[in-house]
């Protein structure tokens, strides 16, 4: 077995623990807070799973180091090889007793995706990848869609919590997309958007505001199963910029083209 492959069965182990602490917190929640921006929660299962997670993590690879989103920087002194971990990616939604939330844990060696896990307790959906090894759900072999023409597909989107601070909070995007394709779809989490892409329920994913835990495990799982990922104006992907364009491939272009070009909205409609 080689190492990449060594470190997605710990990744995957970590994802599968943790997901069963979500499934036995989901709706019996004790305590709910907002964590400094409205909008922006964490509940006792994000804390709950992102232990479990770390356990498995400091048992298998001390060395190595980790992001985990409630923890912060973790983890021993080898910074080639760096954990980014979401122990619950859509967090709003589960605590509305909406069950649409994922583990989701990558691993970045010098700096680049390699190892990528999103598991859904909810629908007992694993997904896996390493570069350069493809990318399965629950073990079988995925493939992004083949929808070549905008007006054809159907898209997904998100807003981050900074969107009532901001005018750049992807209004205008998703107007002027939903006005071009057959639809875009909001699902409140960033991981199950990018997993959706690999196995071609979507054909396309873009938002800004992201963090390194919502979508290291994301970009390897749709890269290994034929998706391409981008900044917005097709230039190599800076996951520290917060913002991905997601595609199938075949309508990476167009979709890119159609971001860069939405029209905008008046700078006042809000205030
Ligand atoms: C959020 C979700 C959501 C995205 C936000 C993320 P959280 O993560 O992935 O889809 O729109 O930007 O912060 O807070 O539920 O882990
Ligand atoms: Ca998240
Ligand atoms: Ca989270």
């Amino acid at each position: 077995m080689s190492q990449l492959q060594a470190f997605l069965d710990i990744a995957s182990e970590a994802a599968l623990e943790a997901g069963t602490v979500l499934q036995d917190k989901f709706r019996n929640l004790k305590n709910i807070q907002e964590k400094g921006r409205s909008g922006d929660l964490v509940t006792e299962a994000d804390k709950a799973a992102e232990a479990i997670v770390l356990k498995v993590l400091n048992r298998h690879v001390p060395g190595h180091q980790i992001l985990a989103e409630e923890s912060g920087t973790l983890g021993g002194n080898d910074a080639k090889y760096l954990w980014a971990i979401d122990p619950l990616d859509g967090t709003t939604n589960y605590a509305h007793g909406y069950p649409v939330s994922a583990v989701s844990i990558g691993l970045m060696i010098d700096g680049i995706p390699q190892v990528g896990v999103v598991y859904n307790p909810f629908r007992n959906e694993l997904f896996r990848a390493a570069k350069g090894f493809g990318a399965t759900l629950n073990h079988r072999p995925i493939q992004v869609s083949q929808t070549a023409q905008l007006k054809n597909t159907i898209l997904v989107t998100g807003f981050a919590y900074d969107r009532r601070e901001t005018t750049d909070n992807n209004y205008a995007e998703f107007c002027y997309l939903t006005h071009l394709t057959q639809g875009v779809r909001r699902s409140g989490a960033a991981s199950i958007d990018l997993t959706d892409v690999a196995c071609g329920r979507l054909d396309g994913y873009w938002e800004r505001g992201l963090s390194p835990w919502d979508i290291t495990a994301g970009i390897v799982i749709v890269e290994e199963a034929g998706g391409l990922v981008t900044a917005y104006d097709n230039s190599p992907v800076d996951i520290s910029s917060g913002r991905l364009l997601v595609t199938n491939s075949k309508i990476h272009d167009s979709l890119s083209q159609a971001l860069l070009e939405s029209p905008r909205l008046p700078a006042d409609l809000y205030s």
